[in-house]
């Protein structure tokens, strides 16, 4: 995967910048229009009452914004927000810790909570439910475990694959929201805000050619401004960046006109020419374009199911149409075609 100043294009953001680019506000916050109206409803009926806001979930594909989410609605409750995630949870006891260290109205993030062990999934279900939890005190014959009240909290929980959520967890939140792929209307004013803070001038038609090859992925149209800020200071220097200045600067990262990059486009070739189109399974097309297959599963399939270039279905993963037109080639011509690639 190629490296945009420390950042990979796809996965961890550089944290200065991300910082300076991420939204602050439900009013900065671009796009998902239902589910900032939702929120906003949410975060008005809590401040009535006074209470904190009830558990949420924050599903969908990584860079939508979901820990951007939990960070708007921390700052609109004026509630401290405590990160975590699923992977650092290895005990019931670190769990604990942190559990009995919130304060009144605190919102506690579990950033990958499909990845909490089972042990400290369970230990979450009472604190969720009835604000305690059971510590163990002492060691040695003198351990007993007590029954600890936790101040009224918020757990926020974000995943990637809510379809892995056991039915308990997933039944504790008061309310899944699911962050949608953007339009390329809504990632032309992520790209136009982005250029703004960053101080790039961008051409109108410029910004378009960004926003069409972001995967419908805000994170993404922020990762391709800098580098197109980048290669135009080198490459096209004093030039507002303009439709022909990012279809060069994207040529360089292997990113087509689509969006796709290497990555897709392989897994696209693999199943029409090494498996006739499909349906071949999840695993199998793992090991033959070399990729972990919760990589294509969460990062690639997607937005290229998304897209209308593949499907999923009970008996695997099957090339369209749109597919075949991508690659030129018709249904059953892809064999003549097999020895020049592979
Ligand atoms: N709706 C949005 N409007 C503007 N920028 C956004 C929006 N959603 C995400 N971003 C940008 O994308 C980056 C990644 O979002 P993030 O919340 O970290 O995604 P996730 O937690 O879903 O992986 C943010 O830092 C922010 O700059
Ligand atoms: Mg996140």
């Amino acid at each position: 995967m190629k490296r945009i100043q420390g950042t990979d294009i796809r996965g961890r953001p550089d944290e200065r910048l991300e910082q300076a680019l991420r939204p602050s506000s439900l009013d900065a916050f671009v796009g998902q229009p239902r589910l900032k109206e939702r929120l906003t409803v949410l975060v008005e009926a809590a401040r009535q009452r006074g209470e904190p806001l009830p558990h949420l979930l924050f599903s969908g594909p990584p860079g939508l914004g979901k820990t951007t989410l939990a960070h708007i609605l921390a700052k609109e409750m004026g509630a401290n927000l405590r990160l975590t995630s699923g992977p650092s949870l290895e005990k019931a006891a670190d769990l604990a810790g942190l559990l009995s260290g919130l304060e009144p109205g605190d919102i506690l993030f579990v950033d990958e909570i499909h990845r909490l062990s089972r042990a400290v999934e369970e230990y979450l279900y009472p604190a969720m439910e009835d604000f305690r939890i059971d510590i163990v005190i002492d060691q040695g014959p003198a351990a007993r475990s007590v029954c600890l009240s936790l101040p009224r909290f918020s757990l926020f929980g974000a995943t990637t694959r809510a379809g892995m959520l056991t039915a308990p967890l997933r039944g504790r939140f008061g309310l899944v929201n699911r962050v949608e792929y953007y339009t390329a209307e809504d990632l032309v004013r992520v790209v136009r805000r982005s250029a703004r803070i960053l101080g790039v001038e961008t051409a109108e038609s410029g910004a378009w050619e960004i926003a069409r090859r972001s995967r419908g992925t805000p994170r993404l149209a922020n990762n391709l401004i800098r580098w197109v800020r980048d290669y135009a200071a080198v490459r096209a220097e004093g030039e507002a960046i303009s439709a022909a200045v990012v279809h060069d600067a994207l040529e360089m990262l292997d990113i087509d006109a689509d969006g796709l990059d290497e990555m897709d486009k392989k897994l696209l070739e693999t199943i029409v020419y090494k498996f006739a189109g499909g349906p071949v399974g999840l695993n199998t097309l793992a090991v033959a374009v070399g990729e972990d297959p919760g990589t294509i599963e969460e990062v690639h399939e997607p937005y290229l199911i998304l897209e209308g270039f593949l499907q999923r279905t009970p008996q695997g993963r099957v090339a369209t149409q749109r597919a075949y037109r991508k690659l030129g080639v018709s249904r059953g011509e892809e064999k003549g075609e097999q020895s020049e690639l592979f």
